[in-house]
């Protein structure tokens, strides 16, 4: 009897084995590409390192002929909260595609950009207040801008209500009119765009508060660009300490963050640059062999920038890896491991927007941002950067003075292609002594193409240097 039982376990066992292993060859067989990358979910597993806990970011970035467009939303492991962003990002991409039609004519010159990118905050324990926020050009004067906020309770696998947080009574309502008329108007950067009717009508409007959220030490009011300001103004942002509000909040919450009044989470702790090891100019012996650099945008990835890394080490190979602040914010482990093999670490900015469609502070949030995160993750600052598209213009070139800017000179079109031989092949026909060639991390098709050009160009006697070296001697 035991015996018997014995051999079932063990038979099904081997079911489950087998059935794990074919699932896995089906994964990774190289036909099958996905072609229709318009729709390519990022896959997850969660045992991934992200910085938080049960949230992945999916990144979509595409470059058309009409059009460009950076679409960044957060991903749960419980599933049933994706549907809601989902939806949101859908929409959202459908309005902006519909209008790129209707300007088709207009779009020659100055081509359209969609940009949906989010802000996460941790509030307490697992919840997470997250900031939608919608950026997009269609041929006209003025861009538009719109956002909305979302709060999580992960743990819970549900979305919070604001009105779950405070109370929404005559009192509070006056109490909040006070409080951010005195603060729009004592605002350096709104004052001067703040309409006081807007607000109060806002104030006596009949709505949930959808546009308020908490951050760890903050209640903070977003505003739609034009809703109680001038356009002039953007999006603005009202942000109060909790203990000066406290009398807002419904007993639950009062009972909720009272316990971090006391104690609240410090910002987590940037380690200590280490001491760069050894990183002399180079002085190595110029080689007479040829030389590439290969380049990686867009990342990192918890999955397939490490099965890069890990075929970079197999070919003794540097490369360079210019990376998305709003990633690595996610992936700080990830971007980590890419430093501490040797390889060169490039600013991307936050968000991937086209920054030339920028004002000067904006494009200087975008790349000082992206340098604050990559040099928590990594304890040192990038040193390279690459503009978002390639697009530059002197504002741009001003605003990076202190990063050499490097784009490349072979475009692989991975992305687009999701197809490995087809990389392969743009590779081939143009490669030459001294080329940089762009790739994407972020694509799992993309770390087959790389063991196929890696392959290719070691066999032609190339050797693979980051940008900074190639540019160096
Ligand atoms: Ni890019």
């Amino acid at each position: 009897m035991k015996r018997a039982s014995i051999i079932i376990l063990f038979l099904l066992g081997m079911i489950i084995l087998l059935t794990l292993l074919y699932m896995n060859d089906k994964d990774s067989n190289p036909n099958n590409n996905m072609k229709n990358d318009s729709t390519a979910v990022e896959e997850h597993t969660s045992t991934e390192q992200s910085n938080y806990r049960g949230i992945h970011i999916v990144t979509d970035i595409h470059d058309e002929a009409l059009y460009k467009l950076a679409i960044h939303y957060p991903e749960f492991d419980n599933t049933s909260l994706n549907e809601a962003i989902r939806e949101y990002i859908t929409v959202s991409k459908q309005q902006f595609l519909e209008e790129v039609e209707l300007n088709k004519p207009f779009l020659k010159e100055n081509i359209a950009e969609l940009n949906l990118s989010f802000d996460i905050y941790p509030v307490i324990n697992n919840i997470y207040s997250i900031v939608l926020s919608n950026n997009s050009y269609v041929s006209g004067a003025n861009g538009s801008q719109s956002s909305k906020v979302l709060i999580v309770d992960v743990d819970e696998g549900r979305y919070i209500s604001q009105l779950e947080i405070i109370k929404d009574t005559i009192e509070n309502r006056a109490t909040i009119y006070k409080i951010l008329s005195k603060e729009f108007e004592q605002s350096e950067e709104y004052s001067i765009f703040f309409f006081q009717d807007y607000l109060k009508q806002w104030i006596d409007d009949n709505h949930p508060f959808s546009n308020l959220y908490l951050n760890n030490h903050s209640l903070v009011f977003k505003f739609d660009k034009y809703q109680v300001t001038a356009g002039a103004a953007g999006s603005p942002e009202i942000s109060i300490p909790i203990d000066k509000v406290k009398t807002l909040f419904t007993d639950e919450w009062i009972e909720k963050l009272k316990i971090n009044i006391d104690n609240m989470p410090e910002k987590p702790i940037v380690p200590s640059p280490t001491p760069s090891e050894g990183k002399e100019p180079a002085t190595e012996v110029p080689s007479n062999k040829k030389r590439v650099a290969l380049t990686f945008d867009d990342g990192p990835h918890p999955v397939n920038t490490v099965s890069i890394l890990k075929l970079l080490e197999k070919y003794e190979a540097k490369a360079t890896f210019f990376m998305l602040g709003n990633r690595v914010d996610f992936y700080p482990e990830t971007a980590k491991k890419v430093a501490d093999q040797g390889h060169e670490i490039g600013n991307h900015t936050w968000d991937h927007k086209d920054l030339t469609t920028l004002d000067h502070e904006e494009m200087i949030e975008e790349i000082n941002r992206t340098i604050t995160v990559i040099k928590q993750a990594i304890g040192q600052e990038p040193t390279a950067f690459r503009p978002p598209y390639g697009a530059m213009n002197d504002k741009v070139k001003a605003a990076s003075t202190d990063l050499p800017i490097v784009l490349w000179s072979i475009d692989t079109l991975d992305w687009k292609s999701h197809d490995p031989e087809a990389v392969l092949k743009i590779v081939k026909s143009n490669v030459k002594d001294g080329s940089i060639i762009l790739m994407h991390d972020i694509h799992k098709t993309t770390v087959e193409a790389v063991a196929l050009v890696l392959k290719y160009l070691q066999d032609e006697g190339y050797e693979f240097v980051t940008v900074s070296d190639l540019k160096s001697s």
